[in-house]
């Protein structure tokens, strides 16, 4: 059993706690708290389940956290994923950290890395169903001070009948209604300097 402890914490959402691999520089491991342990396992399995699938069609994982294995903790069922780092191993921030650091003048760059991130979602047709701004996307920063972005969190799909998303033309419109309920909408309302057709996907 791998033991885990407060000193390897590195942050938590409203389901998962997540810890440095006390053995492994490169992982870290997940752990529900929640207070309600079905729902969070239930999640956690679908989650999963969509990692899987993204594997099977050799989906590239540049700018997504792979989901790794499972591991036995002190703490509970662990599952393991790639931890996000920056070039010299400190904690990478989360997207609205970074960009709220920015302050009134903003930062073109990141903003082309935002659309990126987007047409990458776009291309290999992964859906997502939660905020890409706060918590689920960390930004591992390289040598340079430019930023690679990273998604941990929120990735799957919700759809009600998983068939439609087979239809390309389907599947293309709703990631991108999604890309403007998780983050153009929310960039808008949270800093005056964003653009729509900066971050627009097309
Ligand atoms: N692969 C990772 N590498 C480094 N830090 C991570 C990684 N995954 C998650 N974290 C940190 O842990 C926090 C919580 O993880 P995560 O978002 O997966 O939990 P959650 O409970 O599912 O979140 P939510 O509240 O969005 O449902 C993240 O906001 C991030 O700061
Ligand atoms: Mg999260």
């Amino acid at each position: 059993m791998l033991k885990l402890n407060e000193s390897l914490f590195i942050a938590k959402g409203a389901f998962r706690a997540t810890y440095n691999h006390p053995l492994d520089d490169t992982l870290c491991v997940k752990v529900d708290h929640d207070k309600n342990p079905r729902v969070a396992l239930k999640r956690q399995e679908r989650e999963i389940r969509y990692y899987q699938k993204l594997q099977r069609k050799k989906c590239p994982f540049r700018n997504i956290s792979n989901f790794v294995g499972y591991v036995d903790t002190n703490y509970g069922q662990g599952y393991l994923y790639e931890k996000v780092v920056n070039h010299d191993g400190s904690p990478s921030q989360d997207l609205e950290t970074v960009l709220e650091a920015f302050g009134a003048e903003g930062d073109t760059e990141i903003l082309k890395d935002i659309k990126a991130l987007g047409e990458f979602l776009l291309q290999h047709r992964i859906f997502y169903h939660d905020s890409l701004i706060r918590g689920n996307t960390l930004c591992r920063k390289r040598k340079d001070g430019s930023y690679e972005l990273v998604i941990v969190d929120a990735l799957g799909d919700t759809v009600f009948i998983p068939v439609l998303n087979y239809i390309p033309a389907y599947a293309r419109a709703r990631i991108i209604r999604k890309w403007s309920k998780y983050v153009i909408n929310p960039m808008l309302k949270q800093f005056a300097w964003v653009k729509r057709e900066d971050i627009a996907l097309d």
